[in-house]
């Protein structure tokens, strides 16, 4: 089936979702709570993995995932992927201590061309939409035959819908959407930290 005849799946919304405990091994951890457990996000995943492998049905993709967020979605995201596909990674960075820095550096450039490719940006989050807007960008002058973007999770921020300063960047393929917390595990980390949580927790801010 054409990608573009295929019925999208809907996003579990976990906007207004509470928290679960914190599982034991986790629990010194600085979390609120747990937002997404790892059986959920090994799920949807799946679903994500067979959206994405249609696309490949067009010919080949080629995955360009952002570092580090992104490193621990991607490994299994591609693991249930059979088409034809190559990966690589960016590295960009724009969060610091939890608060947006303001600016983003680019941490490691492209290494492969991408011309006349067929490319999908992977990403842990969409938040302001910045980093996929400058990622896609820079991609898009590079002369690809196209650029997606997959996340896996889509931050609503209301403070934003309401300032009019939404996102004008969507993804294609959107794993959750979640609320306006500052989350952690699965590859998202605060100051580095937590990247290794097998779930997605919200942290404890010290503001919050
Ligand atoms: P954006 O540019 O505001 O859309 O932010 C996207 C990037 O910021 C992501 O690639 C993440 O690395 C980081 N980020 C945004 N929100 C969070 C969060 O809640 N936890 C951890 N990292 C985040
Ligand atoms: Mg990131």
């Amino acid at each position: 089936m054409s990608p573009s005849l295929r019925r999208p799946s809907i996003i579990p919304d976990y906007r207004q979702s509470g928290l679960q405990p914190v599982p034991k091994p986790w629990r010194d951890f600085p979390l609120k709570g747990m937002l997404l457990d790892a059986d959920t996000i090994r799920e949807r995943i799946e679903t994500l993995a067979s959206e994405i492998q249609e696309e490949t049905e067009d010919g080949p993709l080629l995955m360009i995932g952002i570092l580090s967020g992104a490193s621990v979605f991607m490994a299994d995201l591609i693991r249930h992927m059979r088409g034809e596909l190559e990966v690589t990674y960016i590295g960009v960075s724009s969060y610091r201590s939890g608060i947006t820095s303001g600016s983003l550096a680019w941490t490691l450039p492209l290494q492969v061309d991408i011309k006349h490719r067929r490319v999908m940006i992977v990403d842990d989050i969409l938040d302001t939409g910045r980093t996929l807007e400058m990622v896609t960008t820079h991609l898009e002058s590079l002369g690809p035959a196209s650029v997606k973007r997959c996340v896996l999770l889509q931050k609503h921020r209301e403070s934003l819908h309401q300032e009019g300063d939404a996102p004008t960047i969507q993804a294609e393929h959107v794993g959750f959407l979640i609320p306006d917390t500052f989350v952690v595990g699965y590859g998202l980390d605060m100051d580095g930290q937590m990247r290794q949580l097998p779930f997605i927790g919200s942290v404890l801010l010290p503001e919050s």
